[in-house]
Order: structure tokens, then C-alpha cells, then sequence
């Protein structure tokens, strides 16, 4: 599926980069890191770009939805939960009134144990992919290198991407777009000489696996 959208992915950059004006300054994360995401989910989505200018402003509403309750924005936040719901309900009722070949068509085709998903869990999905695909690859793209990492690539650069395969790898390492998940432990185990317990409630800091060289292979260069 991912494989199918390359060609699209690659006419947006495209389409987004020659509206910069070369030789001049640019703000990389409004012009470049902000766009492409929300293009690419409403692509994933199958809504009209049109649509994509109130992604931003929803996918950040979900993660202001992680504030203290008691922050301005928290209540404002579910607010606009509320309209990105209802956008994403009205999508699922097209597509169960015109059924398309695309992602909204396969979440309610799609059968768990021979049971179609309910009308909630397939909102959620749609929710899921918005804030998911949208702040992490906003984040992780709109990296800004310190000046070694600057000057390296600067001096690569003019030889094309293609000669700094690990360019993507080591932009996922340094920024860690996601800095933690949670587990459950379904048994008893030892970490590092730490008992957990099953059902102990783990926080698995991806963060500091990214750059603990006691863990995997540590950072790639001396950078
Ligand atoms: C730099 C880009 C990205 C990073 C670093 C990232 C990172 C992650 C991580 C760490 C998880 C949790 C996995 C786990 O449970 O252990 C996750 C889950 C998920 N991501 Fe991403 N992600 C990225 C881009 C995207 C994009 C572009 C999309 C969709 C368009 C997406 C959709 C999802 C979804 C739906 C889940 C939940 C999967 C599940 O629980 O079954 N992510 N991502």
C-alpha cells in the first residue's frame, strides 16, 4: 500500500518545493515539514486537499488532548476532537454510500474473528492516522542539525541524497519523533538486573535506547 503511494508522494514534494524560491531563506517547517504530511494523510484518507487545511490544527488538538487539565488549550482541544470526529464520521458514511478502492473502504470492509469494526473503532483509526503520521514526520523532517551535522551534510548535499543513505535513519535516531511507548508485561522477566513484574506498566524510553551506547550499536558517527 505504501509502495502505491510513492509516485503521489514524490509529485507532492515536488509540487511543494518549486513553489520555494531558490537562493532564498526559507522557513523549512512551514513551507516544507508542514504541508507534505497533511497531503500525504488526506491522500491516505482519500479527502480532497482542500480539506487538509484544518489537519493541522485537529492533529495538534489531539496531542494538546496529553496537557494538564487544567491548561486553556485542554478543553478547547476536545472541542475540535469533536468536529475532527464528526469530519471523519461523515467520510465512513460516503464511503458506505459510494464504496471506492481505498483505505476508508477497506476499515469497513475490514472483519475481526468474522465481526465487522464498529462505527467508534473506525473514527478512532482515521484519528489514529491523522495525529500519528502527522506530528511525528513533521517533527522528524523539520530536524534542524546543529552546525557539524549542518556542515556534513551541506558538503554531501551537493553530491544528491544518494550519497547519505543512512541520512533517514540517522535523522529517526537523533530526533526520536515518538520519545516513548508504554508496555504491559505479560510475564515476570529481568531487565538489566530490574525484577518486573507481570502486569507491571513498563515506559520504554526509545529516546535514550537512540543514544545509549550501551544499547545496540549506540550513535552511528562522531558527529
Ligand atoms: C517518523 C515517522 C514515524 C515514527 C517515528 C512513528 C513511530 C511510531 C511508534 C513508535 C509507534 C508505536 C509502535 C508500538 O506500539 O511499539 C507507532 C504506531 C503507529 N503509527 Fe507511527 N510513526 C511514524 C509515522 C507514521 C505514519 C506516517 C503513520 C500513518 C500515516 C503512522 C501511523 C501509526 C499508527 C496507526 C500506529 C498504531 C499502530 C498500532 O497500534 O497497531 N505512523 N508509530
Amino acid at each position: 500500500m505504501v509502495r502505491c503511494l510513492e509516485g503521489e508522494i514524490r509529485t507532492m514534494t515536488t509540487a511543494i518545493l518549486d513553489r520555494l524560491e531558490a537562493g532564498e531563506p526559507v522557513d523549512f517547517v512551514e513551507e516544507v515539514a508542514v504541508p507534505l504530511p497533511i497531503h500525504v494523510i488526506a491522500s491516505i484518507l482519500g479527502v480532497p486537499p482542500s480539506d487538509a487545511a484544518d489537519f493541522r490544527r485537529w492533529s495538534d488538538a489531539m496531542f494538546d488532548t496529553m496537557l494538564p487539565p487544567d491548561d486553556p488549550r485542554f478543553g478547547e482541544a476536545f472541542a475540535q476532537i469533536l468536529e475532527l470526529w464528526q469530519y471523519c464520521y461523515a467520510r465512513l458514511e460516503e464511503r458506505r454510500q459510494h464504496p471506492r478502492d481505498d483505505f476508508l473502504t477497506g476499515l469497513l470492509e475490514a472483519e475481526i474473528d468474522g465481526e465487522r469494526l464498529n462505527d467508534a473503532t473506525m473514527v478512532f483509526f482515521c484519528l489514529s492516522i491523522l495525529a500519528a503520521g502527522n506530528e511525528t514526520t513533521r517533527g522528524c523532517s523539520g530536524w534542524r542539525p546543529g552546525p557539524r551535522r549542518a556542515a556534513r551534510s551541506g558538503r554531501r548535499s551537493s553530491r544528491g541524497p544518494e550519497a547519505d543513505p543512512g541520512a533517514v535513519e540517522e535523522m529517526l535516531r537523533w530526533v526520536t519523533p515518538i520519545p516513548n511507548f508504554c508496555r504491559t508485561a505479560t510475564r515476570d522477566t529481568v531487565i538489566r538486573d530490574e525484577p518486573i513484574a507481570a502486569g507491571d506498566y513498563i515506559v520504554m524510553w526509545y529516546a535514550s535506547a537512540n543514544r545509549d551506547e550501551t544499547c545496540g550499536t549506540g550513535p552511528t558517527t562522531s558527529t
